[in-house]
């Protein structure tokens, strides 16, 4: 099969990251017989910098027409970049933001899975490892506090700042069902966070997702409150299977969650909508104090590329290759800086990538 994918290389690491999981999906067209076809879309500084705006109508357009997008990653150093003088609906990551909401993707998954190899990268202690811990972060995408009315003024003389946090219950009810349908595959069980003992979005939260529950009689849910959850996190891991969040909270624990499984440079995601179109990005930044170094791992974008075979193109097999090649690299020892541990052997961006390719 031919598949059209739209690449958006972005700022930092993104286009050495990006480079690597192209190298990968190319070994997969190869052995399996699919051609992958990309067409290179700006986003971010990089547009910014060419149009004058973090996405284009175009480059949406484009991404539109793709069956996938591959993205590495947006923005640059606040304070240092001159793209943080724009005002904020201009600056890179705005172009994520519409990104996600133009193509209608509200379910993110991000999984945080602990592969065995990389224990020694992980900062918790051995008896809370374990036999290690797999767990995915449902994050509601395109609602909330990041999408709702915000306004910056001055009363009086005194600055102030307010953003609002809207939530209805079509979108709450559309991220459970996403919640709800992954833990039927994987181990039935769904942790919804919230912070229902403050917050109004958090209560309705509650109450839809517990309605949505009802449709899966089969999966296990429990609520918990989002200070108690970032806590869960490292004191035991293992206890979850989904974890069901909104768009901030999900921010903020599937970075925690990342940190967990040794390094953020490890952590997939996919955003998903209604339809086969899906965007792909790691979870981590673009990470401008190492671009240009081949220091950046791109085993996260490899991981994505492997979550877009899986959920937008269903090529199962070649999703599990992807995996197993990652695995088998970890396995040989090969290690990026941010994962390194004594003993194994330090390599680069570039040839991790090769490394994992030719294992496919
Ligand atoms: C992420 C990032 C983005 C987000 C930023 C860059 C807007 O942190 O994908 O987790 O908060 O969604
Ligand atoms: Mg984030």
């Amino acid at each position: 099969m031919d598949y059209n994918v739209a690449v958006i290389p972005g700022d930092g690491i993104g286009p050495e990251i990006v480079r690597e999981a192209c190298r990968v999906l190319d070994a997969v067209g190869t052995k399996y017989g699919h051609g992958f076809h990309y067409t290179q879309v700006l986003m971010g500084g990089a547009s910014i910098d060419a149009t004058g705006v973090p996405l284009t109508d175009e480059a949406l357009a484009t991404a539109k027409a793709s069956d996938s997008v591959l993205l590495g990653a947006v923005g640059g150093k606040v304070g240092e970049s001159s793209w943080y003088e724009l005002p904020p609906n201009l600056r890179p990551e705005a172009g994520l933001l519409s990104i996600r909401k133009g193509l209608g993707l509200f379910c993110n998954l991000r999984p945080a899975l602990l592969f065995p190899q990389l224990k020694n990268a992980c900062p918790l202690k051995d008896e809370i490892i374990g036999e290690g811990f797999d767990f995915v972060v449902v994050r509601e995408l395109t609602g909330g506090v990041y999408f709702g009315e915000r306004k910056t003024v001055t009363e009086g003389g005194v600055r102030r700042a307010i953003d609002t946090m809207p939530y209805d219950e079509n979108e709450i009810r559309r991220i459970a069902r996403w919640a709800f349908e992954v833990a039927m595959k994987r181990g039935k069980r769904v942790v919804s966070v919230d912070k229902a003992n403050v917050l109004d979005t958090s209560r309705l939260w509650r109450q839809v997702v517990a309605e949505t529950a009802m449709e899966y009689p089969e999966v296990a849910l429990s609520d918990m409150l989002v200070d108690n959850a970032a806590m869960q996190i490292v004191r035991d891991p293992k206890q979850f299977d989904v974890v069901l969040t909104e768009n901030m909270f999900g921010d903020i624990l599937s970075d925690e969650a990342s940190m967990v499984t040794g390094s953020i440079g490890m952590l997939a995601s996919a955003s998903l909508g209604a339809g086969k179109l899906g965007l792909y990005e790691p979870s981590h930044g673009s990470a401008p104090d190492i671009a240009g170094q081949d220091k950046a791992n791109p085993i996260a974008t490899i991981l994505s590329a492997a979550m877009m075979l899986r959920y937008s193109f269903d090529l199962v097999q070649e999703a599990d290759a992807v995996e197993a090649a990652v695995s088998q690299v970890l396995d040989a020892g090969y290690r990026t800086v941010d994962i390194m541990s004594e003993g194994c052997k330090l390599i680069g961006t570039k040839e991790m990538g090769e490394q994992i390719a030719k294992r496919i």
